[in-house]
Order: structure tokens, then sequence, then C-alpha cells
């Protein structure tokens, strides 16, 4: 059966995974390059662990992680979409847009198309009131994707989930409401 399509972009379906993006996202999850601001990189088993989640997450709320398809090739090359943060901190629970691609799919601005697909989503469709993204102060390539798709640096917070001084706990917030974002669109 074809999974659901949830969004589509001049170049990109963001749809549930299936059985063929697997293979893909367990090398990406070990890909040491694109694991650079994770605390470590993914077993298979970790992984394996990780599409569950996520189909199971978007099989019941109707939005996550989708997965990325190229229109071109037919091949999947990433995630784009929305968790819900498991940690407490003062902007959570909240809605999260997060993104992750592999590697050689980096440099063709698909992780900013499907994020300003996503915020559209989010606000028109989903009715989110607001949108929230974080990462690492070290991972400006992340933050860049944040600031092109208008949201606004709202702070830096440690990460709870990370043992205080480690070299990653430092992280950027940026943060988008939907009245913002709907005003800029009309
Ligand atoms: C973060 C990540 C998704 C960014 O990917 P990316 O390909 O660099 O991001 P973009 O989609 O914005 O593409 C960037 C570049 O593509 C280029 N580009 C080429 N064709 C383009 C097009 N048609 N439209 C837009 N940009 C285009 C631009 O030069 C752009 O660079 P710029 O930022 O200088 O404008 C990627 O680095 C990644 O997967 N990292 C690992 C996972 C990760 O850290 N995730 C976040 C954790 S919180």
């Amino acid at each position: 059966m074809a999974p659901i399509i949830f969004i589509e972009t001049e170049r990109l379906l963001l749809r549930q995974w299936k059985a063929t993006d697997f293979s893909t996202y367990i090398s990406m999850n070990q890909d040491k390059e694109v694991m650079q601001y994770f605390p470590s990189v993914f077993s298979e088993e970790k992984t394996r662990q990780h599409i569950d989640i996520i189909q199971k997450n978007i099989k019941q709320d109707g939005y996550g992680l989708f997965a990325l398809e190229r229109k071109d090739t037919h091949s999947f090359i990433g995630f784009t979409g929305f968790a819900h943060p498991k940690f407490e901190a003062d902007f959570t629970p909240c809605i999260e847009i997060g993104w992750r691609l592999s590697r050689n799919q980096w440099g063709m601005g698909f992780a900013t198309e499907a994020a300003k697909a996503c915020l559209a989503y989010g606000f028109r469709t989903l009715q989110f009131s607001a949108i929230h993204s974080f990462t690492s102060v070290l991972n400006t390539r992340s933050e860049q994707i944040m600031k092109k798709i208008g949201m606004q640096k709202t702070g830096e917070f440690d990460h709870p989930l990370l043992e205080q001084g480690h070299y990653l706990q430092k992280h950027v917030l940026y943060s988008i409401h939907s009245n913002n974002f709907l005003c800029t669109q009309n």
C-alpha cells in the first residue's frame, strides 16, 4: 500500500515512512558528519526503534517527523517535521520542528523547502499556536535553517538531558507564533 503523503512541495513529498527507507536512515544515523552535533551515532537497533516511534506518532497524531522523498529520483533523503520534546524546560511541552538529511543531500535547499512547508501545514492545517526549534550552539547549519524559515531566536538553554559541562550542552532556542507566521504569508 502506498504511504500517506501529508505535504507536497515543488521537489519533495513529505510522507509516512516505508520499509525501503530504513537502510538509508540506518546509514545516515551511523554517519559521523550527520550525527556531529548529537552525543553519539545511533546503532542499527536504536535507529529501528526510532523509526517505530516516528511511524506510530504519525499514525496516531496525523503529524510527526515526515519521511522526505525526492520527486525526481523517488529516493528517501531524510526527515523534516514535528516532535514533542520529552524533557522539562520553560518552553515545554511544545511542538518542535526538526530535520536530518543524508550527507549527500545537503546544500541543495531541501531541508529549508521541507521546513517552510511544514510551518505552513502546522499553522494552517494543524492549527498549532507556536512552533519551536533548538540545537547545539555549535550547529550553525541547523540554526541557519531556523533563520531562513522566519523563526526568531528566543533564548539559549542548557539541554537537561546532557550532563553538566558536556560540549553540546548549550543550545539555541528559536520560535515562531501562528499570528506572526500567518501575517507574513498574507
Ligand atoms: C541541518 C541540515 C538539515 C541542513 O542541510 P542543508 O542542506 O545545509 O540545508 P538547506 O536545505 O538550507 O540548504 C542549504 C544550502 O543549499 C543551497 N541551495 C542549493 N539549491 C537551493 C535551492 N533550490 N533552494 C535553497 N537553497 C539551495 C544554498 O546554498 C543553501 O545555503 P545557504 O544556507 O548558504 O543559503 C543538514 O546539515 C543535516 O541534516 N545535518 C545533520 C542533522 C542535524 O544536525 N539536524 C539538526 C539537529 S537539531
